[in-house]
């Protein structure tokens, strides 16, 4: 299972064509079934229809759990460092975290929830939120995790969407110096969900919360009743393990689903070889488990590996901007995975928060979530990595469960903003708008896949259909990404950003109709169109164009703040404008529809090519966006 070079990268990439289902099936032996499988794959890509290890039995927590207890009882699984650097550090061992996760399975039992079941978690980065998500595991219950940058309306939607009948929070969370409140946020999502009969709630913050009688009960209280014994359910490898949502270029959040056999393969796999892990490495993935780089590298791939994971409850810039390399020094931490956007923040206040801090525990440097710019890829290789760590820029998405294209830290020679090359057992191809592969080096296209991994999506939670159009029908026959790509002289990839309506904000993915659709619920907004624009820090930025109602004139800025108001209510803050500018018009074809094309070229700021614009109901209209733009654009 082993990759130690570069020849042996080639050699398990050509079985891994040549033999998928060879090569996949030796990988799968090395965990722990209660069954072994039947046939190790069944696909298409039509319906899609993507099963694999087919009959196999398991449970996926026996296999980040149990199989430790032998030799890695006494070994740390998950080491907390909490907001606050002046608080202790939790860690917990392998037996430790197989106790917590037995009981709050069975404080899951005794709240009525049974497998098949979903469950709603809307949790800060804890010890007991990496417990909540394997105590569903372990009786084989559906968790939706939900980011806790979220608001009650989305946390209301994702909820309805998958009928989650319990919903596992906090009182609240500590965030910097920051308190926010969780349960409260859980309290006004409720209102819509009639399918939520039992609420657990942690005590965390000490933040006076309301409990509703015979809904709510105290974590505490209920870890207090019942045993640390609690046999795992026996999964089948194509049940859902869990939900999580994701945002697409049209309507609501897709619940994405990864099932339990398939997706434990893949993400230990991937874990293990791109990160190079050694036993009694401490691994630190800065991700939130809100978004699937916790889920595949905070908990599970690296917990069915047997290493250690460092959870980290704060933000990289609190109490300064050295934060992170405070905790890699106090750690001893080996490998980093962060995103871009923290290392351009970081980069901003400058190398005194690097100084005074030893890093030289750092073995394996990671990057995830958006293109790496050169210039943040050589700050981190020079500054933390001191030019002799590896950095593998690892490009995947929420859908595929894991790693896709990245270097092999250390075996792959690495080439600043590219991901480099597919790792074994995945087939990228890039295609034209027609949907024609396009073939040889030096060529770019849109992103595209012929052959299923392990770790992908298996659909979209109630909705098949809905995956079946987002992924699998813009080129039929393929699995699409909605990313662009160039493929270099030597083979390499490099991932150029998405092809559709989907930004990348600091990492996050936000749909532009989704931050339209919240702007208009705001009174005094008739309509709007969204687009990104180049952000120094965050990647791309917000850029939203409104008109507004004429008696809005009289007070521009009030109606800002408060369209910014309605976007952090409906989505959450994360989704707010960068930049809001009022206009009187939008450009439209005679169809109706926005040209988008020009309006990012105007956020943009690149005004001087806007291209063809005869064919627009009203092209004075751009003008006066033009103008507009220059003068005077806040958010
Ligand atoms: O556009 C790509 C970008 O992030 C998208 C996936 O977002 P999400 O599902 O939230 O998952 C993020 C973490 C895996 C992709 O379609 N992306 C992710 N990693 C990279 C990237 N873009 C460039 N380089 C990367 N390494």
């Amino acid at each position: 299972m082993r990759i130690r070079t570069f020849d042996q990268y080639q050699e398990a990439y050509r079985h891994s064509v040549e033999d998928p289902e060879g090569f996949w099936a030796e990988i799968a032996q090395e965990f722990q079934w209660r069954k072994p499988w039947k046939r190790v794959l069944q696909w298409n890509f039509e319906e899609p229809n993507v099963k694999w290890f087919i009959g196999g039995k398991l449970n996926i927590t026996e296999n980040c759990l149990d199989r430790h207890l032998k030799d890695k009882a006494d070994q740390p699984a998950i080491i907390w460092e909490p907001n606050d650097p002046t608080e202790p550090t939790v860690t917990l061992t392998y037996r430790m975290l197989y106790d917590q996760v037995c009981r709050f399975a069975n404080v899951l039992k005794r709240n009525g929830v049974k497998k098949g079941d979903r469950v709603c978690i809307y949790m800060p980065m804890v010890p007991e939120l990496a417990v909540a998500v394997l105590a569903c595991a372990r009786i084989g219950a559906i968790h939706s995790v939900v980011f806790g940058g979220f608001s009650a309306q989305s946390i209301a939607d994702r909820i309805n969407d998958a009928q989650c009948s319990v919903v596992i929070t906090s009182d609240g969370a500590n965030r910097g110096n920051k308190q926010i409140p969780m349960k409260d946020t859980v309290d006004d999502a409720l209102i819509g969900c009639p399918s939520v009969k039992k609420v657990i709630v942690l005590t965390h913050t000490r933040t006076a919360v309301a409990m509703l009688k015979g809904r709510d009960v105290w974590w505490e209280t209920e870890m207090k009743q019942v045993t640390a014994e609690c046999e795992a359910e026996e999964m089948d490898a194509e049940d859902m393990l869990f939900i999580l949502y994701t945002s697409g270029s049209t309507g609501k959040p897709k619940g994405v689903v990864h099932t339990c056999g398939g997706y434990m393969v893949y993400t230990a796999y991937t874990f293990q070889n791109v990160f190079q892990y050694e036993p009694g490495d401490v691994h630190f993935c800065t991700a939130d488990i809100g978004w699937i780089t916790g889920h595949s590298y905070i908990l599970y791939g690296p917990l069915a590996s047997g290493a250690t994971s460092l959870m980290f409850e704060g933000v990289p810039t609190w109490p300064d901007a050295g934060r992170f390399w405070d905790i890699v020094d106090k750690h001893k931490v080996n490998i980093l995975y962060t995103a871009p956007t923290a290392i351009r923040s970081l980069m901003g206040f400058g190398l005194d928060y690097v100084k005074g801090h030893d890093l030289s525990s750092l073995r394996i440097l990671g990057s995830v979530g958006e293109p790496i710019n050169e210039e943040a890829w050589h700050w981190y290789d020079d500054n933390i990595g001191k030019n002799r760590c590896p950095i593998v820029d690892t490009w995947w998405q929420t859908e595929t469960g894991g790693m896709l294209i990245t270097p092999i830290a250390g075996i792959t020679k690495t080439k600043p903003g590219y991901a480099t090359l597919p790792l074994p057992g995945v087939q990228p191809l890039l295609v034209d708008e027609a949907g024609k592969e396009i073939e040889g080096n030096g060529v770019s296209g849109n992103l595209c896949m012929k052959f299923p991994w392990p770790g992908i999506l298996r659909t979209t939670y109630g909705d098949h259909e809905r995956c079946r159009q987002t992924y699998f029908s813009a080129y039929p026959g393929l699995y699409f990404t909605g990313d662009g790509c160039l493929r270099d002289e030597d083979g390499y990839y490099r991932i150029t950003g998405r092809v559709d309506d989907v930004l990348n904000v600091s990492g996050h993915r936000i749909g532009t109709a989704e931050v339209e659709n919240a702007i208009n619920m705001h009174t005094g907004v008739i309509e709007s169109a969204v687009v990104g624009y180049p952000h120094d820090i965050k990647g791309q930025g917000i850029y939203a164009y409104v008109i507004a109602e004429n008696d809005t004139d009289h007070d521009v800025d009030l109606v800002r703040r408060d369209i910014l108001a309605t976007v952090s209510r409906i989505i959450g803050p994360i989704a707010k404008p960068d930049k809001i500018q009022f206009v009187s018009g939008l450009p439209k074809t005679r169809s109706g529809k926005i040209m988008r094309r020009i309006l990012r070229k105007i956020a943009e700021g690149d005004t001087s090519n806007l291209g063809d614009t005869t064919t627009l109901l009203d092209p004075a209209v751009v003008e006066e966006i033009k103008a507009g733009a220059l003068v005077e654009v806040k958010a």
